[in-house]
């Protein structure tokens, strides 16, 4: 098949990727000139495990180009994913600009039968305005199209992974006229016990959005009983276990610490809110879900603060930066909060992330960027995990110890040993334990 990816950020460009590793031709289209160009050039602008392996070998094949020119990609390819940013605007709402831009290109530009899917996380109806934009938009007889919706559900650090070996597809689809068949399943044979989920436009663009807010509810619940484990001697990371054993529960995302952040759950909950209010409906466990995650950061910096007692002119170093491991992506990442609030308070902060490091410099002033943790440890009054990467499950305990003007480590991840930590002279404190 010839398909062509709008938008090859983190989703798309991963899309992209996979979609040619499994045999087809694909052309990914960016209006980021510097993108495409660094793409070309073979470089990957994004940090995700084997994601520059795969995008080479698909490139020497010849089955993955990149260009600026959606003319380009739609006029060689009958299905188009549409895949660009949908950012927050200023209320919570997802910001769709980009996609109708899309879409009135796509518009202007296609001859013949076009599938255009959408795979950005999108509000439902949105499939209803990409179908009336193409028809408002097209030039009249001489295209033909089909609108999709296929919610992606791939995890950051990941990402590979997850597209080629889903949990589910979902497809949501009002009439398809052309026939198709999706590419994962017919190309990866592993694909075949998947289970694929056909659904119409409104139901495929709900679940996506009401399967993250769920994550999310799950994080902020254990964040809630971690609150109540601290007063009350219990261990939280103890009771996610028991919990998480029931089977209709599940252990997943049951893991207490500093709260959620990164490009889908904080915006697609805020969104999906939004979205309630404008068809009448309260999604107020939603709106409690959000208040408890923003809190988190307070209860962090709060435990900081309660152990150094004065804030300003401590030096304290943030291990982790990136908004989950195995990514680059610092965006709405809660270790930016972290440090605006250390940095406001008058500390110094000393930062260090095994990837994330060249995103942060451009965003964060002020800030001493390390060349690894103990570098970051050197001198700190205290340490803030903030990222759970496996490189700081491993620290060398007696050189945190040795390297720190006070050895206290508040763990907003949950991934150090307390007793571990204790034993050796650390003053250790984590979330709900
Ligand atoms: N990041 C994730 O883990 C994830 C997972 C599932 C779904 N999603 C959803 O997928 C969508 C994309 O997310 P992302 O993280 O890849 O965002 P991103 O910002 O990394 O990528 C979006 C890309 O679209 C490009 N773009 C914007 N407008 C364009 C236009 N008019 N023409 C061509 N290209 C354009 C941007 O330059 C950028 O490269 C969002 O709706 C997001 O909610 C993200």
């Amino acid at each position: 098949m010839e398909v062509c990816v709008v938008g090859v950020g983190y989703v798309g460009l991963v899309t992209a990727a996979c979609f040619a590793h499994i045999g087809n031709t694909v052309v990914g289209v960016d209006d980021d000139r510097e993108k495409v160009q660094r793409l070309l050039q073979g470089e990957v602008p994004i940090y995700e495990p084997f994601l520059d392996q795969v995008i080479a070998q698909a490139v020497n094949e010849g089955r993955l180009t990149f260009t600026e020119k959606i003319e380009d990609g739609v006029r060689s390819c009958q299905i188009i994913f549409i895949c660009v940013g949908t950012p927050p605007l200023e209320h919570g709402e997802a910001d769709l600009s980009s996609v109708e831009t899309v879409v009135q290109r796509i518009a202007e530009v296609a001859e013949g039968h076009k599938l255009i899917v959408e795979k950005s996380t999108v509000p439902v109806q949105t499939g209803f305005w990409v179908d009336r934009t193409l028809q408002l938009y097209g030039q009249k007889g001489t295209a033909e199209y089909d609108v999709a919706s296929n919610p992606e559900f791939l995890r950051e650090g990941s990402a590979l992974e997850d597209f080629l070996h889903p949990d589910r597809i979902v497809i949501g689809v009002e009439m398809i006229r052309g026939t198709f068949s999706c590419p994962i399943h017919q190309k990866c044979p592993q694909a075949g016990n998947v289970p694929f989920l056909v659904t119409n436009m409104a139901s495929a663009e709900i679940i996506k959005h009401a399967s993250n807010s769920f994550l999310a509810t799950k994080i902020s619940f254990i964040n809630l009983i971690a609150a109540l484990c601290e007063k009350v001697g219990a261990d939280v990371s103890r009771v996610a276990e028991g919990m998480g054993l029931d089977p209709r529960i599940g252990r997943a995302f049951l893991n207490a610490g500093i709260g959620f952040g990164g490009f889908c759950l904080p915006k697609d909950l805020q969104a999906f809110v939004r979205i309630g209010e404008k068809h009448g409906c309260d999604l107020r466990l939603l709106k409690e879900v959000e208040r408890i995650n923003e809190d988190q950061i307070n209860v962090f910096v709060e435990k900081l603060r309660e152990r150094l007692w004065i804030i300003r002119g401590k030096t304290i170093a943030v291990l982790g930066l990136s908004f989950k491991p195995n990514t680059d992506d610092i965006r709405f990442s809660p270790a930016l909060e972290v440090i605006g609030k250390l940095l406001k308070e008058g500390a110094t902060v000393k930062a260090y992330d095994p990837k994330a490091m060249a995103k942060a410099q451009h965003v964060l002033a002020s800030v001493e960027f390390c060349n690894d943790p103990y570098d970051a440890l050197d001198g700190a009054d205290a340490a803030a995990i903030v990222t759970e990467w496996d490189e700081f499950k491993r620290l060398d305990p007696s050189r945190v110890k040795q390297k720190m003007r006070r050895p206290l480590i508040v763990d907003g991840r949950n991934i150090l040993d307390p007793e571990e930590m204790r034993s050796l002279g650390i003053e250790y404190c984590g979330i709900g334990r």
